[in-house]
């Protein structure tokens, strides 16, 4: 089957039931998206599909429909997606291990919430669990990165 990843085109020959985060890892070599849970519960897998975050332990690959984005897709090191800039900015990470997965799910979220608030920006980052206790900086850092995205 075909899976694109980070607008390359990749032929792979697994099981359609084999989860994404697997075939990531350990068919393409993409490490950005980590192994947490391995049960949806983290979010430390998490990646877009078709521009959506979603958590790449629990999805099969057969049922991938669309373009699939980790963090090694967002940006890279000379043009990073605001959200990554943001995250340098406010040295988010502590161990770093669930910060793919926050930026990801960060990133997508403010592809449809231009102007977030406080509580907007805890709702739809609770689920993303950070061991360390990064999430005042997460904050911070959405909102810097929201005030780049408008323009500002
Ligand atoms: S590893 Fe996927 S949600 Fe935890
Ligand atoms: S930075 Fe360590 S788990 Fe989040």
């Amino acid at each position: 089957m075909q899976l694109t990843v980070n607008k390359k085109t990749h032929e792979i020959d697994v099981e359609p039931e084999m989860p994404l985060l697997w075939v990531l890892r350990d068919e393409l070599g993409i490490t950005g998206p980590k192994f947490g849970c391995g049960v949806g519960f983290c979010g430390a897998c998490t990646v877009h599909v078709g521009g959506v975050a979603m958590r790449s332990c629990s999805v099969p690959v057969g049922s991938v429909k669309g373009l699939v984005t980790t963090i090694e897709g967002l940006g890279n090191p000379k043009a990073l997606h605001a959200v990554q800039a943001a995250w340098v900015e406010h040295q988010v990470a502590q161990c770093g291990y669930c910060q793919s997965g926050q930026i990801m799910t960060a990133a997508a979220f403010l592809s449809s919430v231009r102007n977030p608030t406080d509580q907007q920006i805890d709702d739809a980052m609770s689920a993303n669990l950070c061991r360390c206790g990064t999430y005042p900086r997460i904050r911070l850092a959405l909102k810097t990165a929201a005030q780049k995205l408008k323009g500002g």
